[in-house]
């Protein structure tokens, strides 16, 4: 690899480097692996495949796959393991006698995307021999499919009906590094696979990776004087496709939004043809960014057409994808994306990348059970992943706003995700797994105990566990097969026997895709206009459902969505969820009830899942205290609720950490509910507090309309 470090002034006339001050080598230097042209997308597939590095190392691979039970393999970004190992193995007939190789990846439009080139590389329909499955969405063929894509939380929900994966000669853990909660677990079970399929074989892949880590956790030698005897061995293949610049800043930048859309459009002005892709770190910011340049793309009437993007989780899956499609001619696409274009994806085109050197991550406090997530510095391994992104289809330029020295000041490696989370939906999985002591499991990287206890005690609270710390039948056991965290799963549960089945249905459903308005902010006071036609004292929930409600009466009519501000493609999506949702309702024997047009039930049920998201408005009225841990917390400026007149007690679904913390999804409940509904979580220390408040909460809840 040929990559340089330059540094740079953000939004400066020459992104390229005004003040050059060094240029060092980074990384290993691939024999023979810089080609000398600029692409090679106008090759045959066939040949792209045979010039990419890794096809030098594939006899090497395919015999250390069948020597050895693990392979770590680590290669640069762009040599081709995703697109290529998979392959490799399947020609090599690991996919003989009805076998799949799995391959898995942390993150859904990888899958996607990555399962769609390897069925474009062997010219086959996607579903058939080459297919995926995520979650709400199996692209597979239950005979014919011999290559499959899938996230890792998608295996472990394989293991609940097929604990020894034995459809599978080969799983591919790819992108491991990411080492997000469920790539944790899958790990910890796949080395129980180990031990009982002598047939079973591993791979861990990526370009950042602790190899030694990995290997040592799958080593079965404990014979150290003897690496013959070894069961799992490393192999680092060399050389990237494409030579990548990396620039820093000189020095430290003020504004990285900002600082992002100066520096896009500072090589749009200077530098050749090419699209961007710029990391930021929520959907909020990458809306800021491509808002401010599409107001600059306007005035750019000659050259060059400035195309901006936007890539988050929460858009429409279609809008995803039309970050894939072919940049038009005159045009040159500035792809604004949160850190899900961090891993795996190749976004043919790409040659300048900006780095802002900030990632939204989760955070966990087992004091007050609240995740929460909080913007924080990125790893070093994430900065390279990012850098990884250019110079894939040919050389490419990275732009990290940040100086070299903050770079080398960076963690090396990210906190693995299962010791900054509720560990409630682990021990779920692990429990339905048959693992009872989840404490003992052995972690790749142990989460911190006081989450576990905090875990265990949420699922006994929320009926999942009994006094002895057994999965319950059926709720318990109906949780864990639910692809949603265990409150939601709680609250789909119980909706029958609350009579509001049909309502808390559309309610999850809706939760699950949370971009239903639009806010274009040149016509910010129309949408709050039509946002209020939905409204109600009650708060978010039930705003979304009668977004919904409206949407089918109005026969999901994209005009109607467009009067009123409405996101047409995410009210689909939530239908598609619905019904998918339904079908397990009806496979768990839950049957479809309405409370029609009474909110209390709806409210009650809500309570029934979250009440461990309990808030007490605070006397000065300025904020809210969590009712376990007296947890400062404020509501979002999203939520309806936000310009209301503040409501006594509430219970939210999600907690931001920006400014302050704040609750999103917000619904106003009356405290009784909650030692009703969840006596043994709030029997201590609030009994008083919820007597107090009868007196002021009878005067004070708003009144339902
Ligand atoms: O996994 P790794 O980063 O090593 O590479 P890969 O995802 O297997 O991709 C290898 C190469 O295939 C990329 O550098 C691209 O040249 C090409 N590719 C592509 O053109 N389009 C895709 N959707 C995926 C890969
Ligand atoms: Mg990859």
């Amino acid at each position: 690899m040929a990559t340089s470090n330059k540094f740079w002034k953000p939004g400066g006339s020459r992104p390229s480097g005004q003040v050059e001050l060094e240029r060092a080598k980074q990384g290993s230097e691939g024999a023979g692996s810089c080609m000398t042209f600029n692409t090679h997308l106008h090759l045959p597939i066939s040949q792209q495949r045979q010039r990419l590095p890794i096809a030098r190392y594939r006899e090497q691979i395919l015999y250390l796959v069948e020597k050895y039970r693990t392979v770590v393999i680590v290669g640069e970004t762009g040599s081709g393991k995703t697109t290529q190992i998979p392959q490799y193995l399947h020609e090599a007939n690991w996919t003989g006698n009805g076998y799949i190789v799995a391959v898995t990846q942390p993150r859904r439009i990888a899958v996607t995307t990555v399962a769609s080139r390897v069925a474009d590389e062997r010219g086959v329909v996607l579903g058939h021999e080459v297919g995926y499955s995520i979650r709400f969405d199996d692209c597979t063929d239950s005979k014919g499919t011999r290559i499959k894509f899938l996230t890792d939380g998608m295996l472990t929900r394989e293991m609940m009906w097929d604990p020894l994966l034995l459809k599978y000669s080969v799983v591919m853990l790819d992108e491991a590094h990411e080492r997000n909660i469920n790539t944790d677990i899958v790990i910890g079970l796949l080395k129980k696979i180990m031990k009982k399929r002598d047939d079973f074989h591993l791979i861990i892949s990526s370009a950042t990776l602790d190899a030694e880590l990995f290997k040592s956790y799958f080593e079965t030698n404990t014979d150290r004087a003897d690496p013959r005897k070894d069961t799992a061995v490393i192999m680092t293949i060399e050389g990237r496709a494409f030579d990548i610049d990396i620039h820093h800043t000189k020095l430290p930048v003020a504004d990285y939004v900002k600082s992002t859309v100066d520096t896009a459009l500072a090589i749009h002005r200077e530098e050749p043809t090419g699209d961007i892709l710029a990391f930021l770190t929520g959907q909020e910011e990458v809306e800021t960014a491509v808002k401010l340049l599409k107001e600059h793309a306007e005035r750019v009437t000659k050259g060059l057409q400035l195309l901006p993007l936007p890539l988050y989780g929460g858009l429409p899956y279609s809008e995803q994808i039309q970050v894939f499609q072919r940049t038009p001619p005159n045009s040159r696409k500035v792809i604004v994306s949160t850190n899900i274009a961090e891993t795996s994806v190749t976004i043919n085109g790409i040659v300048y990348v900006i780095d802002c050197g900030f990632v939204k991550l989760k955070a966990f406090s087992p004091q007050t059970s609240l995740e929460s997530l909080v913007i924080v510095p990125i790893s070093q391994s994430s900065a390279l992943q990012r850098s990884g992104r250019a110079g894939r289809v040919r050389s490419g330029k990275v732009y990290r706003l940040y100086t070299e020295e903050s770079y080398r000041a960076l963690d090396v490696t990210t906190v693995p995700e299962v010791q900054r989370s509720s560990m409630a939906p682990v021990v779920l999985q692990l429990k339905a797994l048959g693992i009872d002591n989840v404490l003992r499991f052995n972690y790749l990287s142990p989460p911190p105990a006081e989450s576990l206890l905090q875990g265990l005690e949420l699922l006994y609270a929320l009926g999942a566990l009994d006094d002895e710390g057994k999965l319950t039948n059926p709720l318990g056991m109906q949780m864990a097969e639910f692809p949603l965290n265990p409150m939601f799963a709680r609250m789909l549960l119980l909706s029958e026997s609350f009579g509001c089945s049909e309502e808390i249905l559309t309610i999850t459903a809706m939760l699950q895709v949370n971009h239903a308005f639009h806010q274009p902010t040149r016509q910010k006071a129309n949408a709050s206009q039509a946002k209020r036609k939905f409204c109600v004292y009650e708060g978010d929930h039930l705003t979304l459902l009668n977004v919904y409600n409206a949407f089918i009466r109005y026969n999901q009519d994209p005009r109607w969505c467009q009067q009123n501000f409405i996101h047409y493609k995410s009210l689909c999506h939530a239908v598609s969820i619905r019904e998918q949702l339904k079908r397990l309702l009806h496979r768990f024997k839950i049957k479809l009830v309405s409370c029609h047009d009474d909110p209390i039930p709806i409210q009650k049920c809500i309570v029934s899942g979250f009440f461990v998201h309990a808030a007490r408005l605070h006397y000065t009225g300025t904020c809210y205290k969590t009712i376990r841990g007296n947890h400062t917390l404020h509501i979002h400026p999203s939520s309806i609720l936000f310009e209301e007149r503040s409501p006594q007690w509430v219970v939210f679904n999600e907690v931001l950490q920006t400014s302050s913390l704040f609750m999103r999804d917000v619904t106003v409940v009356d405290p009784e509910w909650l030692y009703q509904l969840a006596p043994h979580f709030y029997q201590y220390g609030t009994e008083r507090e919820i007597a107090e408040s009868k007196k002021q909460k009878l005067e004070d809840l708003p009144v339902i309309t």
